[in-house]
């Protein structure tokens, strides 16, 4: 696909990853509807990235029925569906047997939702209206992109179910390009390192230095614009399919 005819579901699209790939996007000629829980970035968002480029759709990724109207209700905005990115996550950090005892089933279960469930089902939603799409070149009809982590596979002490449910995508992205094939979708997914953005901005100032120092070259935590290249590229490469990428700059996450 041309990133210029980019018509795009993006989940966590008010910040982070999720922004800058909607920047890089309507910066190419794409449009965008951005699927998140926060009303005031994405009033920004939107601001930002122009009102015929952009719309915020009010949006959790747990949420089945809402999600299949949102994509439903983002295809008449954007004229169209071809690619959904799914960037919408959270930390879900915690020990297993942390200082207050066992962690809370509902804390594992409320980080494989919103990170792996919300992740197929805005997928199997943008997938279904995608399979009516005419054929492109290569007889492609869309992409799903979704946002795993290094996490899934060495993840740290106090990210049992974080890595859970980013191993969940990765497990998941083989499969389901081997099943949407016929249908000309391929399925990606990109393994970040550690990225600047908001939600690494909440770690302690110690903490970033450590997992800079970490990272072999460059030494330096990954910037949003390095992932949304990432994504684009993807799109564009039709012969992409059903690999994660990691994006990392070599680092390999330490136990603690
Ligand atoms: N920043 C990093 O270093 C890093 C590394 C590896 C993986 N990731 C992954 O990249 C993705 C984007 O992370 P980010 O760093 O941009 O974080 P971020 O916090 O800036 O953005 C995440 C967005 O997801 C939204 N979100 C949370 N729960 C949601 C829900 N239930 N429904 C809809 N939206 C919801 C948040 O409101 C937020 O806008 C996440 O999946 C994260 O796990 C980030």
């Amino acid at each position: 696909m041309q990133l210029a005819s980019a018509r795009a579901v993006i989940t966590g699209g008010v910040s982070g990853l999720g922004l800058a790939v909607a920047q890089h996007l309507v910066k190419h000629g794409g449009k965008v509807a951005l699927f998140d829980v926060n009303d005031d970035k994405g009033a920004a968002a939107v601001a930002g990235l122009g009102e015929a480029n952009a719309r915020y759709f009010r949006t959790d990724v747990t949420d089945e029925a809402g999600v299949a109207a949102n994509v439903a209700a983002a295809k008449g905005f954007l004229g169209g569906l071809n690619a959904a990115v799914n960037c919408a996550g959270i930390l879900g950090a915690g020990r297993v047997l942390g200082r207050d005892g066992a962690m809370k089933l509902s804390q594992f279960q409320t980080t494989v939702m919103v990170n792996l469930v919300g992740s197929f089902n805005v997928a199997k939603a943008c997938a279904e209206q995608m399979q009516g799409n005419e054929a492109g070149s290569d007889g492609e009809r869309g992409v799903i992109v979704n946002t795993a982590s290094v996490a899934a596979y060495e993840g740290q002490i106090g990210q049992a179910a974080y890595s859970a449910s980013k191993g969940g995508v990765v497990g998941m992205t083989l499969p389901m390009a081997r099943e949407l094939a016929r249908f000309g979708i391929r399925v990606m997914t990109v393994a970040p390192g550690v990225f600047w953005t908001p939600m690494v901005d909440g770690m302690p100032d110690d903490v970033q230095k450590s997992l800079a120092a970490s990272i072999p070259f460059p030494s330096r935590l990954g910037q949003a614009p390095e992932f949304a290249d990432l994504v684009a590229y993807i799109l564009t490469n039709t012969y992409l399919n059903g690999e994660t990428i990691r994006l990392d700059g070599a680092t390999r996450l330490a136990p603690k």
